[in-house]
């Protein structure tokens, strides 16, 4: 692997910049995380972001990042020092073997869902929500990861969506959500339209707290959503 193959997995049709970092955890595993775009422009995953919440949601800790020598991805001091990392900047990242985030699923999904929301970073809000996005061939799991900054934050389907472009899955099949607490799991506002953007026309299954499910498709949720055809010179 070397960084533009890395970055090539970034999504990132509305700038034409990809970009690309590696987080290595306390464990010694490297996680890496690439820019996610979205139509809506706020909405969009950083690649430090994705690469620190992918080791959190795997209950690892950051203890260092490497970027591209020549690179100068958002909110990067911010980053280093929410975490107190080491920060090195490297073109030689050939040796390194990244974390796969692609999982199987050995039991049924509704338990594999409870078993994940302990995994949830939620100092502030004590809402642990657990996502998984089924692929073709095997599962990524997500939850939700807070950070002393909260609209830094990011919930369970955004981070499962990050960890799948980051690790070079993106043969979506459907999505799983469960919350612990709460009348029903229902996505954020954001989540839909993020969720529209890569699953816009999958099923959503809805593992609700009291046991009970629902299943609908991504595209209802959120009617009259903005498209990206709405831009014009994107698809
Ligand atoms: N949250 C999710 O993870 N997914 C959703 O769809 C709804 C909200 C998280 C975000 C935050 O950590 C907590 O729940 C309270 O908003």
């Amino acid at each position: 692997m070397n960084w533009s193959e890395l970055k090539s997995r970034s999504y990132c049709p509305y700038s034409n910049q990809p970009s690309a970092a590696i987080v290595q955890g306390k464990t010694g595993a490297y996680y890496a995380g690439v820019r996610v775009e979205n139509v809506s422009f706020p909405l969009t995953i950083t690649a430090i972001q994705a690469a620190l919440f992918s080791c959190l949601s795997e209950s690892d800790y950051p203890v260092k990042l490497i970027i591209a020598v020549d690179d100068e991805p958002d909110l990067l001091n911010y980053w280093v020092s929410q975490f107190n990392m080491d920060y090195m900047k490297s073109d030689d990242i050939d040796e390194i073997e990244l974390h796969d985030a692609k999982k199987s699923v050995s039991t049924d999904i509704g338990t594999a869902l409870q078993t994940l929301l302990p995994k949830a970073i939620v100092k502030q809000s004590k809402f642990p929500v657990a996502c998984l996005i089924e692929l073709e061939n095997g599962f990524i799991e997500g939850v939700n990861i807070e950070v002393d900054n909260w609209q830094l934050g990011l919930c369970a389907e955004r981070v499962a969506i990050a960890k799948a472009y980051a690790t070079g899955h993106t043969d979506f099949k459907s999505i799983y959500v469960h919350t612990a607490y709460g009348e029903f799991s229902s996505p954020c506002g954001a989540c839909r339209q993020v969720i529209y953007e890569h699953l816009p026309f999958h099923d959503i299954h809805l593992h609700h707290s009291d046991g009970t499910r629902s299943k609908l498709l991504t595209v209802d949720l959120l009617p009259y959503h903005f498209k990206s055809n709405f831009l014009s010179g994107n698809t």
